[in-house]
């Protein structure tokens, strides 16, 4: 019998983050749940164990160092070693009116917390992981990105992709720009690494506004977490297909 690959997924408490433990773990992996907060962490791990995951609880506030160092060493000690890493938490930053940030008016600190979490967080837990990733046979990491941080989709009028957002898309933009860097320092090893979209989801993070389910936003994570070696890397996914950047 094959032995079961280790996931981690950060934020993976609620919405898309535990839609992807939950999907990964159906598949068979052993799933690290990381999540910032005790309680909301100790409930997903039960959740998951219920739905005949095989589930652990990660500690992991994607800012802060001791945090992360932490649960490096938590999956070193539980699971001997990690396949896949998603990196899923991320926030929108506060919102004005009509749910977007507007460039003129905008508040600094909600630039540094948005990019502290979505993209600083992101290099933070990636490279804590990298010596037990280097480890597996299949590393993959997958960072789950927006569309609404496509440079291209920003700059075609003819695309509507919501109202000016100018923390969050921009975190997002920047999030692609540093995956891209791992994919060419990884060219050549067995770690694929990829960014994903799921969409416009009904999550606590749209407000519930969003046609799609947490299930159905996991998808391309599940995928691009599951790919087979010599797949894609460097890439940016949705349902579809890829994405600009
Ligand atoms: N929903 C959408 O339509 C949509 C569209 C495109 C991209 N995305 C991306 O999808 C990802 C998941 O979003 P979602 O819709 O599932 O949002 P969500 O329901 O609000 O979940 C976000 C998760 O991230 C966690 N998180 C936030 N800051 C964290 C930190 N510093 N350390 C650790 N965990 C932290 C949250 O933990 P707490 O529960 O403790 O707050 C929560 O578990 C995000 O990266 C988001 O940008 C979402």
């Amino acid at each position: 019998m094959s032995k079961a690959k280790i996931a981690l997924i950060t934020g993976a408490n609620k919405g898309i983050g535990y839609a992807i433990a939950a999907g990964l773990g159906t598949l068979g992996h052993r799933v690290g749940v990381g999540a910032r907060d005790e309680t909301r962490l100790g409930e997903a791990v039960e959740k998951l164990r219920a739905a005949g995951v095989d589930a652990f609880g990660v500690p992991l506030d994607v800012t802060s160092r001791r945090s992360v160092t932490e649960a490096a060493e938590l999956v070193e000690l539980e699971a001997g070693g990690l396949d896949v890493l998603v990196n899923n938490a991320g926030i929108p930053g506060e919102m004005g009116p009509g749910w977007a940030q507007d460039p003129t008016s905008l508040d600094l600190d909600v630039v540094r917390t948005v990019v502290e979490t979505n993209v600083l967080g992101v290099i933070q837990v990636t490279n804590a992981m990298l010596p037990l990733l280097r480890r597996s046979g299949s590393p993959r990491i997958v960072n789950v990105s927006s569309g609404v941080g496509s440079l291209t989709r920003q700059a075609d009028p003819g695309i509507d992709i919501g109202p000016v957002m100018a923390a969050y898309a921009p975190s997002k933009t920047f999030l692609n720009a540093v995956t891209v860097q791992y994919a060419r320092h990884f060219a050549g090893t067995d770690i694929l690494i990829n960014a994903a979209c799921p969409g416009l989801v009904a999550t606590d993070f749209t407000g519930f506004h969003g046609s799609r389910t947490p299930e159905q936003g996991a998808a391309t994570a599940i995928r691009l977490a599951t790919l087979p070696d010599g797949g894609p890397t460097g890439s940016f996914f949705e349902d579809d297909g890829t994405i600009p950047w």
